[in-house]
């Protein structure tokens, strides 16, 4: 269907279920692919890690949620995309990552793309995101904004799709779920998943400051033809962990050209859809990421209010909603 950039989207009539509404809004981040936006920037061995978050989605949810000056986290950093970004916006920034090698890779990252003054406000230590107020030290309960892609429960792999069409696998072993040490959450399946993922949201829950916000990004996927609703799912954790659950952002993998919407799935999502058709299953491509914002628990001095209502009205009222307490 065609669509313009600019025209406004029409207000849904209230329904039934409005009191317990969460306002959805959508952005699109993939003007230009993922790939183009990290080309000439960021280093190019950044390739060999699985599941990056795209630029242009970190930039705008540091913006929407945050101030310049502000402490952002990100407890599972990988090659460190959020802290780029956050820091080349005049964001204080941390990164947790367990891993020797994206540790490695993270920091070469940072010193590669941001100069010098802004290099300073950016850091990635090492460490269990499991244990986040231990590995924060001073910071703990200083946090503004968390933004964190977790890992998504199901398989993440560097897709080579030049070995594929040779007949070899879509996915070398040795790159897949971020490690080979089964100590990384990538690894993690079901009802070990939810065990651990629900103790790093409790410890998120505890670094921010009151009032403080978190950015999940997260995209469902398929294991063994079933949809993972791992927004869902991220949303009953997030929950339980103490949080309220603020706004669910569609980020759309998408361009818009002369007026229409192009996709931009991953060759995976392609893959998969086309398998699932070919078996008769009526499911189609998914071209999205979630983008899910919490905010922990009201603090009574009100000296973060004005900021983060300033942040939920950029991003919520856009389009007609409203944030219910
Ligand atoms: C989806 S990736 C995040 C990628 C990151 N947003 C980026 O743009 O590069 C998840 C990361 O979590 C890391 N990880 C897994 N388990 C962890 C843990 N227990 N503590 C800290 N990091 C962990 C993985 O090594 C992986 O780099």
């Amino acid at each position: 269907m065609p669509i313009s950039p600019s025209s406004p989207s029409p207000v849904p009539p209230p329904t039934s279920t409005e009191d317990e509404a969460v306002p959805l809004t959508v952005w699109p981040v993939a003007q230009v692919s993922a790939q183009h936006q990290r080309a000439g920037r960021y280093l190019p061995s950044c390739a060999a890690h699985p599941g990056k978050m795209i630029p242009a989605l970190a930039r705008r949810i540091i913006e929407a949620y945050s101030a310049p000056g502000d402490l952002v986290l990100d407890p599972m950093a990988g090659v460190g995309t959020t802290l780029i970004e956050a820091a080349a916006l005049g964001r204080r920034c941390v990164g947790v990552e367990l891993e020797d090698r994206w540790v490695t890779l993270a920091r070469a990252n940072l010193d590669h793309v941001l100069p010098s003054p802004a290099r300073s406000l950016a850091e990635v230590r090492q460490g269990d995101a499991r244990s986040l107020p231990g590995l924060l030290g001073d910071l703990a309960g200083r946090v503004d904004l968390i933004i964190t892609s977790p890992p998504y429960a199901c398989d993440a792999g560097v897709i080579d799709k030049g070995a594929w069409l040779a007949g070899a696998r879509l996915c070398d072993r040795e790159s897949l779920n971020y490690s080979t040490s089964r100590n990384n959450l990538g690894h993690a399946r079901g009802e070990a998943y939810l065990a651990e993922m629900a103790q790093v949201y409790a410890g998120c829950c505890t670094v921010l400051r009151p009032g403080g916000l978190m950015v999940t990004v997260t995209k469902n996927m398929r294991r063994s033809g079933r949809l993972v609703d791992l927004a869902g799912i991220t949303v009953s954790l997030a929950h339980d962990a103490g949080f309220a659950y603020l706004q669910h952002v569609i980020a759309l993998l998408g361009a818009v050209r002369d007026s229409e919407l192009v996709a931009h799935p991953s060759f995976w999502q392609l893959r998969q859809t086309r398998l699932a058709r070919a078996n008769g299953h009526p499911v189609h491509l998914t071209v999205h990421e979630d983008v899910l914002v919490f905010q922990t628990p009201a603090c009574p001095s009100t000296s973060a209010q004005p900021h983060d209502q300033r942040a939920v009205a950029e991003a919520g009222p856009a389009e007609g909603g409203a944030i219910r307490g």
